[in-house]
Protein backbone atom coordinates (compact mmCIF):
# COMPACT_ATOMS: atom_id res chain seq x y z
CA UNK A 1 0.00 0.00 0.00
CA UNK A 2 1.54 3.30 -1.33
CA UNK A 3 -0.62 6.25 -0.05
CA UNK A 4 -0.28 9.91 -1.77
CA UNK A 5 0.44 11.83 1.36
CA UNK A 6 3.86 12.12 3.05
CA UNK A 7 2.32 12.97 6.55
CA UNK A 8 -0.70 11.50 8.85
CA UNK A 9 -1.92 14.39 10.81
CA UNK A 10 -5.46 14.21 10.85
CA UNK A 11 -7.02 11.47 8.87
CA UNK A 12 -8.29 12.96 6.54
CA UNK A 13 -4.96 12.48 4.40
CA UNK A 14 -6.08 9.24 3.37
CA UNK A 15 -8.69 8.18 0.32
CA UNK A 16 -11.45 5.76 1.25
CA UNK A 17 -9.32 3.30 -0.33
CA UNK A 18 -6.46 3.96 1.28
CA UNK A 19 -8.19 4.03 4.66
CA UNK A 20 -9.36 0.47 4.06
CA UNK A 21 -5.87 -0.56 2.38
CA UNK A 22 -4.54 0.12 6.09
CA UNK A 23 -7.00 -1.56 8.08
CA UNK A 24 -6.74 -4.46 5.78
CA UNK A 25 -3.19 -4.67 5.92
CA UNK A 26 -3.11 -3.79 9.81
CA UNK A 27 -5.45 -6.88 10.35
CA UNK A 28 -3.12 -8.86 8.22
CA UNK A 29 0.05 -7.96 10.51
CA UNK A 30 -2.09 -9.05 13.49
CA UNK A 31 -2.74 -12.29 12.40
CA UNK A 32 1.02 -12.88 11.10
CA UNK A 33 2.13 -11.55 14.42
CA UNK A 34 -0.04 -14.26 16.47
CA UNK A 35 1.41 -16.99 14.00
CA UNK A 36 4.66 -16.26 14.71
CA UNK A 37 5.41 -14.28 11.72
CA UNK A 38 6.92 -10.77 11.84
CA UNK A 39 9.02 -10.03 8.73
CA UNK A 40 11.59 -7.05 9.34
CA UNK A 41 9.94 -4.49 7.33
CA UNK A 42 11.44 -1.56 8.41
CA UNK A 43 14.61 -2.86 8.84
CA UNK A 44 17.59 0.03 9.59
CA UNK A 45 14.54 2.34 10.16
CA UNK A 46 14.48 5.19 12.48
CA UNK A 47 11.25 6.58 14.00
CA UNK A 48 11.96 9.71 16.31
CA UNK A 49 8.66 10.29 18.44
CA UNK A 50 8.80 13.58 20.51
CA UNK A 51 6.41 13.80 23.71
CA UNK A 52 5.13 17.36 24.92
CA UNK A 53 2.43 15.27 27.02
CA UNK A 54 2.27 12.04 28.99
CA UNK A 55 1.44 8.78 26.83
CA UNK A 56 0.77 4.72 27.31
CA UNK A 57 -0.33 3.42 24.93
CA UNK A 58 0.93 5.46 21.98
CA UNK A 59 4.84 5.51 23.24
CA UNK A 60 4.89 1.58 23.67
CA UNK A 61 2.68 0.39 20.91
CA UNK A 62 5.12 2.65 18.49
CA UNK A 63 8.07 1.64 19.82
CA UNK A 64 7.16 -2.06 20.19
CA UNK A 65 5.62 -1.93 17.06
CA UNK A 66 9.04 -0.78 15.09
CA UNK A 67 10.92 -3.36 16.97
CA UNK A 68 8.71 -5.81 15.74
CA UNK A 69 9.45 -4.06 12.22
CA UNK A 70 13.13 -4.40 12.81
CA UNK A 71 14.08 -0.78 13.02
CA UNK A 72 14.57 1.67 16.18
CA UNK A 73 12.54 3.93 17.72
CA UNK A 74 14.00 6.76 20.14
CA UNK A 75 11.52 8.31 22.74
CA UNK A 76 11.95 11.68 23.22
CA UNK A 77 10.31 14.33 25.69
CA UNK A 78 10.38 17.80 24.53
CA UNK A 79 11.83 19.10 28.08
CA UNK A 80 15.05 17.21 26.99
CA UNK A 81 15.28 18.45 23.45
CA UNK A 82 16.68 21.96 22.45
CA UNK A 83 13.12 22.84 22.23
CA UNK A 84 12.96 23.68 25.64
CA UNK A 85 16.17 26.24 25.09
CA UNK A 86 13.92 27.79 22.94
CA UNK A 87 15.18 25.89 19.64
CA UNK A 88 12.39 26.36 16.59
CA UNK A 89 10.19 23.46 15.66
CA UNK A 90 11.48 24.45 12.27
CA UNK A 91 14.79 23.51 13.14
CA UNK A 92 14.22 20.36 15.11
CA UNK A 93 12.47 19.04 12.09
CA UNK A 94 15.17 19.90 9.79
CA UNK A 95 17.80 18.17 11.44
CA UNK A 96 15.94 15.31 12.78
CA UNK A 97 15.13 14.81 9.22
CA UNK A 98 19.00 14.57 8.78
CA UNK A 99 19.06 11.60 11.27
CA UNK A 100 15.83 9.48 11.19
CA UNK A 101 13.40 8.35 8.56
CA UNK A 102 10.30 8.72 10.15
CA UNK A 103 8.85 11.10 12.60
CA UNK A 104 5.70 10.88 15.30
CA UNK A 105 5.03 13.91 17.63
CA UNK A 106 2.65 14.33 20.73
CA UNK A 107 1.91 17.84 20.87
CA UNK A 108 -0.73 20.71 22.67
CA UNK A 109 -1.29 22.92 19.67
CA UNK A 110 -1.86 21.08 16.03
CA UNK A 111 -0.46 23.98 14.45
CA UNK A 112 3.12 22.67 16.24
CA UNK A 113 2.41 19.72 14.32
CA UNK A 114 1.74 20.78 10.56
CA UNK A 115 5.12 23.37 11.53
CA UNK A 116 6.93 19.89 11.99
CA UNK A 117 5.60 18.17 8.47
CA UNK A 118 6.05 21.45 6.56
CA UNK A 119 9.90 21.56 7.76
CA UNK A 120 10.55 17.88 7.38
CA UNK A 121 11.68 15.75 4.52
CA UNK A 122 10.53 12.72 6.10
CA UNK A 123 6.99 11.46 7.23
CA UNK A 124 5.49 13.09 10.30
CA UNK A 125 2.76 11.02 12.04
CA UNK A 126 0.81 12.89 14.34
CA UNK A 127 0.41 11.25 17.82
CA UNK A 128 -2.50 13.35 19.61
CA UNK A 129 -2.63 17.16 19.01
CA UNK A 130 -5.24 19.52 20.72
CA UNK A 131 -7.39 18.63 17.56
CA UNK A 132 -7.11 15.33 16.11
CA UNK A 133 -6.00 11.58 17.17
CA UNK A 134 -6.09 10.27 13.92
CA UNK A 135 -3.68 6.99 15.26
CA UNK A 136 -6.73 6.11 17.30
CA UNK A 137 -8.95 6.32 14.78
CA UNK A 138 -6.74 3.47 12.52
CA UNK A 139 -6.92 1.28 15.41
CA UNK A 140 -10.70 1.92 16.58
CA UNK A 141 -11.70 1.28 12.44
CA UNK A 142 -9.57 -1.86 13.01
CA UNK A 143 -11.40 -3.12 15.60
CA UNK A 144 -14.63 -2.23 14.29
CA UNK A 145 -14.26 -4.12 11.38
CA UNK A 146 -12.40 -7.25 13.59
CA UNK A 147 -15.88 -7.06 15.56
CA UNK A 148 -18.41 -6.40 13.21
CA UNK A 149 -16.82 -8.12 9.57
CA UNK A 150 -17.86 -4.83 7.83
CA UNK A 151 -17.55 -0.89 8.25
CA UNK A 152 -19.75 0.49 5.58
CA UNK A 153 -24.08 0.40 6.48
CA UNK A 154 -22.74 0.77 10.70
CA UNK A 155 -23.97 3.67 13.23
CA UNK A 156 -21.68 5.19 15.46
CA UNK A 157 -22.54 7.10 18.80
CA UNK A 158 -20.26 9.45 19.86
CA UNK A 159 -21.11 10.25 23.02
CA UNK A 160 -19.16 13.09 25.31
CA UNK A 161 -16.73 15.72 24.64
CA UNK A 162 -16.51 16.99 20.97
CA UNK A 163 -13.09 16.54 21.21
CA UNK A 164 -9.80 15.73 19.24
CA UNK A 165 -10.80 12.08 19.30
CA UNK A 166 -13.91 13.01 18.22
CA UNK A 167 -12.97 15.07 15.47
CA UNK A 168 -10.36 11.64 14.05
CA UNK A 169 -13.68 9.77 13.79
CA UNK A 170 -15.76 11.55 12.05
CA UNK A 171 -13.17 11.74 9.69
CA UNK A 172 -12.28 7.99 9.57
CA UNK A 173 -16.54 7.00 9.58
CA UNK A 174 -17.21 9.81 6.61
CA UNK A 175 -14.32 7.84 4.69
CA UNK A 176 -15.73 4.22 5.91
CA UNK A 177 -19.19 4.90 5.40
CA UNK A 178 -20.41 4.66 8.66
CA UNK A 179 -23.15 7.22 9.69
CA UNK A 180 -22.86 9.07 13.06
CA UNK A 181 -24.69 10.71 16.01
CA UNK A 182 -23.37 12.80 18.52
CA UNK A 183 -24.49 13.80 21.73
CA UNK A 184 -22.73 16.41 23.21
CA UNK A 185 -23.90 19.51 25.76
CA UNK A 186 -24.20 22.54 24.50
CA UNK A 187 -20.61 24.26 23.54
CA UNK A 188 -18.74 21.26 23.28
CA UNK A 189 -19.42 20.08 19.89
CA UNK A 190 -17.09 18.76 17.19
CA UNK A 191 -14.94 21.03 15.01
CA UNK A 192 -17.44 22.43 12.84
CA UNK A 193 -15.62 22.30 9.12
CA UNK A 194 -14.38 18.47 10.37
CA UNK A 195 -18.28 18.08 10.06
CA UNK A 196 -19.44 20.34 7.24
CA UNK A 197 -16.57 18.10 4.87
CA UNK A 198 -17.46 14.72 6.46
CA UNK A 199 -21.49 15.52 6.04
CA UNK A 200 -21.02 15.07 2.12
CA UNK A 201 -20.17 11.60 2.88
CA UNK A 202 -22.26 10.03 5.42
CA UNK A 203 -25.03 11.33 7.50
CA UNK A 204 -23.83 12.81 10.79
CA UNK A 205 -26.07 14.14 13.27
CA UNK A 206 -24.93 16.96 16.07
CA UNK A 207 -27.22 16.26 19.13
CA UNK A 208 -27.30 17.04 22.80
CA UNK A 209 -28.93 13.74 23.79
CA UNK A 210 -27.47 10.94 24.15
CA UNK A 211 -30.52 9.22 24.48
CA UNK A 212 -31.37 9.65 20.79
CA UNK A 213 -27.66 9.57 19.68
CA UNK A 214 -27.60 5.73 20.90
CA UNK A 215 -30.80 4.37 19.29
CA UNK A 216 -30.04 1.31 17.15
CA UNK A 217 -26.16 1.91 17.45
CA UNK A 218 -23.70 -0.54 16.24
CA UNK A 219 -20.63 1.40 18.25
CA UNK A 220 -20.96 3.22 21.45
CA UNK A 221 -17.42 5.29 21.95
CA UNK A 222 -16.52 7.86 24.11
CA UNK A 223 -13.48 9.78 25.70
CA UNK A 224 -12.44 11.43 28.99
CA UNK A 225 -14.20 15.12 29.72
CA UNK A 226 -10.91 16.73 30.42
CA UNK A 227 -7.82 15.79 27.94
CA UNK A 228 -4.73 16.77 28.55
CA UNK A 229 -5.02 20.04 26.77
CA UNK A 230 -8.26 21.25 29.13
CA UNK A 231 -6.87 19.80 32.32
CA UNK A 232 -6.57 23.50 33.91
CA UNK A 233 -10.66 23.54 33.29
CA UNK A 234 -13.10 22.59 35.54
CA UNK A 235 -16.02 20.65 32.48
CA UNK A 236 -16.96 17.91 34.44
CA UNK A 237 -20.02 19.57 35.78
CA UNK A 238 -21.67 20.24 32.06
CA UNK A 239 -21.26 16.31 31.45
CA UNK A 240 -22.30 14.98 34.95
CA UNK A 241 -24.74 12.75 34.86
CA UNK A 242 -26.37 13.05 31.14
CA UNK A 243 -23.64 12.38 29.43
CA UNK A 244 -22.26 9.30 31.24
CA UNK A 245 -21.71 5.96 29.45
CA UNK A 246 -23.68 3.51 32.04
CA UNK A 247 -25.59 -0.09 31.58
CA UNK A 248 -28.73 2.01 31.04
CA UNK A 249 -27.59 4.09 28.43
CA UNK A 250 -25.65 0.54 26.71
CA UNK A 251 -29.84 -1.20 26.74
CA UNK A 252 -30.83 1.74 24.14
CA UNK A 253 -28.27 1.04 21.67
CA UNK A 254 -28.38 -2.14 19.40
CA UNK A 255 -28.54 -5.37 21.53
CA UNK A 256 -25.02 -6.86 19.55
CA UNK A 257 -23.74 -3.21 20.01
CA UNK A 258 -19.86 -2.67 21.13
CA UNK A 259 -18.15 -0.20 23.28
CA UNK A 260 -14.85 1.86 22.61
CA UNK A 261 -13.04 4.29 24.63
CA UNK A 262 -9.67 4.95 23.35
CA UNK A 263 -8.51 5.43 27.06
CA UNK A 264 -6.60 6.51 29.29
CA UNK A 265 -10.48 6.11 31.21
CA UNK A 266 -12.25 8.08 34.13
CA UNK A 267 -13.78 5.55 35.75
CA UNK A 268 -17.22 6.81 37.53
CA UNK A 269 -17.14 9.73 34.49
CA UNK A 270 -17.65 9.44 31.29
CA UNK A 271 -18.12 5.68 31.51
CA UNK A 272 -19.11 2.83 34.73
CA UNK A 273 -16.94 -0.08 35.43
CA UNK A 274 -20.30 -2.20 34.81
CA UNK A 275 -19.69 -1.03 30.94
CA UNK A 276 -15.94 -0.55 30.67
CA UNK A 277 -15.32 -4.69 31.98
CA UNK A 278 -18.34 -5.37 31.05
CA UNK A 279 -19.41 -8.10 27.85
CA UNK A 280 -19.86 -4.91 25.10
CA UNK A 281 -16.41 -3.46 25.83
CA UNK A 282 -13.52 -3.99 23.60
CA UNK A 283 -11.59 -1.40 24.73
CA UNK A 284 -8.48 -3.94 25.20
CA UNK A 285 -8.59 -5.23 21.68
CA UNK A 286 -9.01 -1.44 20.94
CA UNK A 287 -5.70 -0.67 22.75
CA UNK A 288 -4.04 -4.08 21.23
CA UNK A 289 -4.57 -2.98 18.18
CA UNK A 290 -2.65 0.69 18.19
CA UNK A 291 -0.08 -1.80 17.84
CA UNK A 292 -1.09 -3.57 14.15
CA UNK A 293 -2.66 -0.40 12.83
CA UNK A 294 0.39 1.71 13.58
CA UNK A 295 2.74 -0.51 12.03
CA UNK A 296 0.91 -1.00 8.88
CA UNK A 297 0.59 3.01 8.94
CA UNK A 298 4.77 3.14 9.48
CA UNK A 299 4.99 0.60 6.21
CA UNK A 300 2.71 2.64 4.11
CA UNK A 301 4.05 5.89 4.74
CA UNK A 302 7.74 4.58 4.47
CA UNK A 303 6.17 3.23 0.96
CA UNK A 304 8.49 -0.11 1.58
N1 LIG B 1 -5.23 6.42 23.65
C1 LIG B 1 -4.00 6.95 23.80
O1 LIG B 1 -3.50 7.66 22.93
O2 LIG B 1 -3.39 6.61 24.95
P1 LIG B 1 -2.05 7.25 25.54
O3 LIG B 1 -2.37 8.67 25.94
O4 LIG B 1 -1.72 6.39 26.72
O5 LIG B 1 -1.00 7.22 24.49
N1 LIG C 1 -8.81 13.38 24.41
C1 LIG C 1 -7.72 12.82 25.18
C2 LIG C 1 -7.20 11.61 24.53
C3 LIG C 1 -6.09 10.91 25.27
C4 LIG C 1 -5.56 9.73 24.54
C5 LIG C 1 -6.64 13.86 25.36
O1 LIG C 1 -6.36 14.64 24.43
O2 LIG C 1 -6.09 13.94 26.45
Amino acid sequence: MKLRTKDFLTLNELSKNELAGIIDDAIKLKKDLKAGICKPLLKNKTLAMIFQKPSTRTRVSFETGMFQLGGHALSLTSDELQLARGETIEDTSKTLSRYVDIMMARVYLHEEIEILAKNSTIPVINGLSDSFHPCQILADLMTIKEKKKKLAGLKLAWIGDGNNVCNSMIYGCAKSGIDIDIATPKGYAPDSKVVKESKELVDIKLLNDPLIAVKNADVVATDTFVSIHHQATDRTKDFLPKFQINPDLMKKADPHAIFLHCLPAKRGQEVTSSVIDGRQSVVWDEAENRLHAQKALMVALLQV
